[in-house]
């Protein structure tokens, strides 16, 4: 794809639960398109100055959410592929955002799928010293109606090798153009 075609093309977003690969899949995109990327944590962990564990253990998991929400609405106007964190979607005004912003892509997987990927990743909190399939059945089942409310595309990602799904995804975003 030339420059030129890809400067034309809309940025996506990528939501979806912890381990679905939206900055694996956002830096592969990143290079295909020749787009800047922007991790959402990558930005917060930048501006606080700490770690995501860090910012959860110090300040709480509420102030983690302020900055998330400041975080999103500082660069959902640029153009760049954005990769949100997975806990993105669960305020109002964050989902609206979104919205506001299409292309938003859900990366979705199953809790199976992903417990596998992300079990013992001391990086994360919110499975931190949990039984991390049990902790992500119950995060499913609280975001995934908010993760389709915001999309507009979905990708089984479970289902999918990774480069298919970046394959996909530049096919969606072209079919726009
Ligand atoms: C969170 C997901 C994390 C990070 C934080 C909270 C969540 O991002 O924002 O630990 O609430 O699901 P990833 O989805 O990139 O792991």
């Amino acid at each position: 794809m030339t420059k030129e075609t890809s400067d034309s093309l809309p940025r996506p977003v990528l939501i979806g639960l912890m381990g679905c690969g939206k900055s694996s899949v956002g830096r592969r995109l990143s290079e295909r398109l020749n787009i800047p990327l922007i991790d959402l944590d990558d930005y917060i962990v930048q501006q606080a100055g700490m770690s995501i564990p860090e910012i959860f253990e110090r300040l709480g998991e509420e102030a983690f959410r302020d900055m998330e929400s400041k975080a999103l609405a500082e660069t959902i106007e640029k153009r760049a592929i954005l990769a949100s964190g997975g806990g993105v979607v669960l305020r109002e005004a964050n989902r609206q955002l979104l919205k506001g912003h299409p292309p938003v892509i859900w990366l979705k997987a199953a809790p199976e799928y992903l417990a596998k990927r992300i079990s013992g990743d001391a990086n994360r909190p919110l499975i931190a010293n949990q039984d991390t399939l049990k902790k992500l059945s119950a995060l499913a089942a609280e975001r995934y109606p908010l993760y389709e409310e915001c999309a507009n595309l979905v990708i089984d990602r479970d289902r999918i090798k990774k480069r298919d799904v970046v394959a996909e995804i530049i096919d969606y975003l072209n079919e726009g153009q």
